[in-house]
């Protein structure tokens, strides 16, 4: 292949990989007052601000984002459960980090 032609070829495949690599290592900033909105369809289990006093419920006020992202992929994943697998499908990495950014501000 000549020279020309291959630094092209080299040129457009990074091009093309570029969004791939970026879209899977960026974590989408979470916006904590839209987690605020999202939040009732957990505070019915977690408790009013994430703060549970029943022990089956683990408290998620406080937590820091990074675990309570890790914690629902885990649940997405079907650690906890169906139950939680269900319940988390539906939430893209935007909602979760909302939400994280939400009970983050918690106490
Ligand atoms: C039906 C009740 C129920 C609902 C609704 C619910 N959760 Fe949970 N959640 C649980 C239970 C039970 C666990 C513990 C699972 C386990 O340890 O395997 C849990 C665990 C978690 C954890 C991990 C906590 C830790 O300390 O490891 C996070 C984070 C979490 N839930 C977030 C959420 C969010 C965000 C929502 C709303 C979108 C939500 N949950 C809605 C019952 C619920």
């Amino acid at each position: 292949m000549p020279k020309v032609a291959q630094a092209w070829l080299t040129a457009l495949l990074m091009l093309a990989a570029a969004p791939a690599v970026m879209a899977e290592s960026a974590t989408p900033m979470g916006d904590p007052e839209r987690g605020a909105e999202l939040a009732p369809r957990c505070t019915g289990c977690h408790g009013p601000e994430g703060r549970s006093n029943i022990t089956r419920y683990p408290s998620i006020a406080g937590m820091e984002p990074s675990l309570f992202r890790e914690r629902m992929a885990g649940l997405k994943a079907g650690e906890g459960g169906h139950l939680l697998k269900n319940m988390t499908r539906g939430l893209s990495e935007q909602d979760i980090a909302d939400l994280a950014a939400h009970f983050a501000t918690r106490e």
